[in-house]
């Protein structure tokens, strides 16, 4: 039997994880972090620049590659990128220098069939997210 009060708590919780779950875009696309986390839809004040900078993401079966297409020279380049989740489950990130190639590859978890979310952080242009669905 649960009182009000564990029903609030269990409500409480429940409603933190679905934003938790659901935070990357749909926090983005409300605004709560324009100019924090740009994405294709809301490159707030870089504008224009997501060719560059929103990271490309292809599929083959549980591999994932990841792309910026971005040029890389000693002042402005792809610092990284990191795979993750829906779920918060780090699947992995790869750092880089000016003289690498901004791309990366990961390995889903066997059998996983979800979204995830991809970013790819520039020197100058900072933190940009992308999601694909396996
Ligand atoms: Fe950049």
């Amino acid at each position: 039997m649960h009182d009000r009060r564990d029903f609030l708590k269990t409500t409480a919780t429940a409603a933190s994880l679905m934003a938790i779950s659901s935070f990357p875009l749909a926090a983005a696309a409300d605004m709560k972090f324009k100019n924090i986390i740009y994405t294709q839809a809301d490159p707030g004040r870089w504008e224009g620049k997501q060719g560059a900078h929103v990271p490309q993401v292809q599929i083959t079966g549980s591999k994932v590659a990841v792309v910026t297409k971005h040029p890389m020279s000693n002042d402005h380049f792809i610092v990284r990128h990191t795979l993750v989740l829906s779920n918060g489950t780090y699947v992995g990130s790869k750092t880089f220098t000016p003289a690498d190639k901004p791309e990366s590859e990961y390995t889903l978890p066997a059998g996983y069939k979800g979204k995830f979310y991809v970013t790819s952080f520039c020197n100058l242009h900072d933190f940009w997210l992308a999601e694909a669905t396996a």
